[in-house]
């Protein structure tokens, strides 16, 4: 088998707290850009690398999720009376099988670590993708697929990252670099949210993951990190004298989801690719800001 990555996590627990009062009654992952929300596009990332089970960490909203990824057969019944085939397409293009989709629940939104610590029982003993629904990244090869490409020689741990100013460098997990070759650079360590004169490099890590099974391990002991939650960065740290970290450079367009002016920013630059739309939303935004 390889180092072939058959299954992919979604940690979509989080609190959405930056998106009150949207996400009251439904998760911040199921917020659109444009038209598809955004588990969706993380999802076909995934199975567009060739990942075939998804795991989801759900907490509150479980429900608007689980809907989404199942057959609305009373929607589709409207939709081909009415002949109206765009909207049926969009609604089956992309409808994972039976079995191919699990959840767990997350009870306590303890951090990314917990949420990822959570799905140990469905992972097993294999090498697994992480994907963070809020990291949107506008991409010609999907990131994910750019990841396992480089993956199987590499094996262990791998990354996603990008270069962040470095007055930045407070929101992210920043890598300690021991080499690098401009695309790939394997780190000695890992330091999570770190202040800018104390952060080791200003490569981060943006929210795609190829992960070594061992990290469970260190997960399970619950180790308290930045903004008092459970960091998946920490645990990964104590993994690196095990299996080797790497980050790679991906090439796209990262946009975080998880911050509103990056939402917006995401909308429209998603909006501009589409050629339906391009051309209108163009004009919209020249007649708003001119
Ligand atoms: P964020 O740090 O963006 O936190 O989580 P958040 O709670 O979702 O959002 P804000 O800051 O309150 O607005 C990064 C990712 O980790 C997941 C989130 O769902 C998101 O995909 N997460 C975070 C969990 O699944 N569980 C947690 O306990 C924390």
């Amino acid at each position: 088998m390889g180092h072939r990555v058959r299954k992919a996590v979604f940690p979509v627990g989080g609190m959405g707290t930056r998106f009150l009062p949207a996400t009251k009654a439904m998760p911040k992952e199921m917020l659109p850009v444009v038209d598809k929300p955004l588990i969706q596009y993380a999802v076909e990332e995934a199975a567009a690398a060739g990942v075939e089970h998804f795991i989801f960490v759900t907490g509150r909203g479980k429900n608007a999720l689980e809907d989404h990824f199942d057959y609305a057969p009373e929607l589709e019944r409207m939709l081909e009376e009415r002949h109206k085939d765009e909207a049926l397409d969009a609604v089956r293009r992309f409808m994972p099988r039976s079995g191919q989709i699990s959840y767990t629940r997350q009870t306590e939104p303890l951090g990314l670590g917990h949420a990822v610590w959570c799905a140990r029982h469905l992972v097993g003993g294999e090498p697994f993708a992480v994907i963070l629904p809020d990291d949107l990244i506008l991409a010609d090869e999907p990131v994910l697929k750019q990841m396992t490409d480089v993956y199987d020689p590499l094996g262990g741990n791998l990354v996603a990252v990008q270069d962040v100013p470095r007055e930045h460098t407070f929101r992210y997990g920043i890598l300690d670099i021991e080499t690098d070759d401009g695309k790939l650079a394997k780190a000695k360590g890992l330091v999570e949210k770190p202040k800018p004169a104390d952060a080791p490099s200003t490569l981060s890590i943006i929210g795609r993951y190829i992960l070594d099974p061992v990290v469970f391990s260190p997960l399970g002991r619950r180790m308290i990190g930045a903004g008092n939650e459970i960091q998946l960065t920490d645990a990964l740290a104590t993994t690196l004298a095990v299996v080797p970290f790497h980050g790679l450079r991906f090439e796209g367009v990262r946009f975080d989801c998880g911050d509103k002016v990056g939402f917006l920013q995401a909308n429209v630059a998603f909006a501009l690719h589409r050629p339906d739309l391009a051309d209108d939303v163009r004009a919209a935004l020249r007649d708003l800001v001119c």
